[in-house]
């Protein structure tokens, strides 16, 4: 029985080693004639570390087209690891208010009334770039941290911003971010802005794409390889982000170099704000999907000039405020000769809602009228 069995066995191996060598040699062509030669094939078989590394970074990563440096790389590596392990989670969630401003808030008072009774669910933080503000407000008060002279334009305002976003990490509590300015005002109470926050599963980062001279036009190829002119996007500075959020703008040196160097005001006959494309860019590449592409502080270009309208006492309705708080779409105008309108519904998760929770520019004059209508 057992001779029988053993000459069974020994009759079956070469069948076996035949197939196993047709499978091989089947697998070996399929994987010759299917894998692409820029994406290193030989690595699949001969793994050496180099090759290894390069092997895996264009199976992993969206690039295929090139290889990617090794600053990309840990700089891709990092980044993904904080965007899937959420934050710790506080036991009680606050929002962070980071007010970038010359000196003094004209509207101290007005946040004074947004803010009371609300005193655990909020922090303050004031970068004064110009001069020690006084304040008006207990709620302001010993709130300044370490400031830095700041140009209009300049790469200075974004690490303003980053200033503002490292303090503020500081507190555990803080898991949404809102940048302001001195001219900006709440148009809802403060329980609306802080459900509409906590609870948003987006960073709101306005993020579009203008060929225009404006948008693309400020774009340079300098940037290559990480930034593409393709990939470069427009948008206001004023944005508010989640924790997550803020942590990786903390960890990014490799675009805030490229942004610091090449996007600058007058840099070869072209004026670059890197304060409406780094973060703007940045989220595009690193998670689009996880920005809602407007910024949750109205403003009105309508008029077409340099600036922003700014509200005078007279322009200060209860009508102005309502049709603020009633836009529930996001209009931009690209800077090219087409001057096209886009337009696209605020969709808060999964609902239309209106977009905006603050406003700007109000001169400092509205004060009052401003802190009448919000009592009312
Ligand atoms: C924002 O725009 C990008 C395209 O640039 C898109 O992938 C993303 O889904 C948009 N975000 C939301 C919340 O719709
Ligand atoms: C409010 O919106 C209406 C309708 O779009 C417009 O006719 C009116 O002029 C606006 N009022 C103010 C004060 O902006």
């Amino acid at each position: 029985m057992s001779g029988s069995k053993q000459r069974l066995h020994l009759n079956k191996r070469p069948t076996r080693i035949l197939l196993l060598v047709s499978f091989v040699t089947l697998f070996l062509i399929v994987a010759y004639v299917y894998i692409p030669r820029s994406s290193s094939a030989g690595c699949f078989f001969f793994s050496t570390s180099s090759c290894g590394a390069t092997f895996f970074q264009n199976a992993l990563l969206s690039s295929p087209s090139r290889e990617l440096t090794d600053a990309e790389v840990a700089s891709e590596a990092v980044i993904r690891e904080i965007l899937r392990t959420p934050p710790v989670q506080s036991k009680n969630h606050k929002i962070a208010f980071m007010f970038l401003t010359p000196g003094s808030l004209p509207f101290e008072k007005l946040w004074d009334r947004f803010f009371y009774g609300h005193e655990d669910k909020f922090t303050v933080y004031v970068h004064a770039s110009k001069e020690k503000p006084t304040h008006v407000s207990p709620y302001f008060v010993g709130r300044d941290i370490h400031s830095e002279k700041l140009a209009w334009g300049k790469f200075s305002m974004v690490e303003a911003e980053k200033r503002l976003l490292a303090n503020a990490l500081f507190d555990p509590d803080n898991q949404h971010f809102v940048l302001l300015s001195d001219s900006c005002i709440p148009v809802h109470n403060f329980e609306y802005v802080y459900n509409y926050l906590i609870f948003s599963d987006v960073s709101f980062i306005d993020c579009f794409v203008d060929p225009g001279p404006h948008g693309n036009g400020r774009y340079s190829e300098h940037m290559l390889p990480e930034v593409k002119e393709e990939d470069f996007r427009k948008g206001s500075q004023w944005f508010s982000m989640k924790r997550q959020h803020a942590i990786i703008v903390m960890a990014d040196s490799l675009y805030h170099k490229k942004f610091e160097v090449y996007c600058k005001p007058n840099m070869e006959g072209r004026n670059c704000y890197s304060d409406e494309h780094y973060l703007q860019t940045f989220f595009h590449l690193k998670d689009p999907g996880g920005i809602a592409n407007w910024s949750g502080t109205h403003v009105d270009w309508s008029e077409g000039k340099w600036h922003p309208k700014a509200y005078r006492s007279q322009d200060v309705t209860f009508e102005l405020l309502k049709n603020i708080t009633s836009i529930d779409e996001s209009t931009y105008v690209t800077s090219d000769a087409e001057r096209t309108v886009m337009t696209r519904p605020c969709i808060w998760n999964g609902v239309k809602r209106p977009c905006y929770l603050f406003a700007r520019k109000f001169y400092p004059e509205t004060l009052e009228k401003l802190i009448y209508l919000f009592s009312s």
